[in-house]
């Protein structure tokens, strides 16, 4: 059995973990959470394709790249959960199964980020945990593979 690949995408501002209101994102990296997910993703036994991007372009082109390449997808679209249709679209048309992810908890946070647009494609979300959330989407994604095979 091949192992399944899961694509691990990020959205716009991710790359400033570490520097970036730090009393809500923490001081880890997203260079440390690329290898807290290599490191669970080894364990669960899938391969992961971790990347961000500050484009909402790109990041609707690799989740489009996903289908017939990834198993699954887990996505923090960071600023456009809250704005982007046709982030949403692109996960509905690649017909994967999609764990949503976030750092903090957005229910906590201001108004306008209670609603996320990428929701309505996600199978799960995660918020709330910090990077603990991206290895229990992993966990997740893994038993969810498995059961669909
Ligand atoms: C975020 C929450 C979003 O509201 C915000 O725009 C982000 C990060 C999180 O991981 O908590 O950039 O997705």
């Amino acid at each position: 059995m091949p192992v399944p690949l899961i694509a691990v995408l990020n959205g716009p501002n991710l790359n400033m973990l570490g520097l970036r209101e730090p009393e809500i994102y923490g001081i880890q990296t997203l260079d440390d959470l690329e290898a807290l997910c290599a490191e669970a993703a080894e364990e669960l036994g899938l391969a992961i394709d971790f990347r961000q991007t500050n484009g909402e372009g790109e990041l609707i082109t690799w989740v489009q790249e996903c289908r017939g390449r990834a198993a699954g997808i887990i996505i923090n679209p960071a600023g456009y959960s809250h704005t982007s249709i046709a982030l949403m679209d692109s996960l509905h048309a690649v017909d994967l199964p999609v764990i949503e992810v976030h750092l903090s908890n957005i229910h906590q946070r201001e108004a306008f980020r209670h609603h996320s647009y990428v929701s309505q494609a996600a199978r799960g979300v995660i918020c709330g945990l910090g990077f603990t959330g991206y290895r229990l989407a992993l966990q997740a994604i893994a038993e969810i593979v498995e059961q669909e095979a």
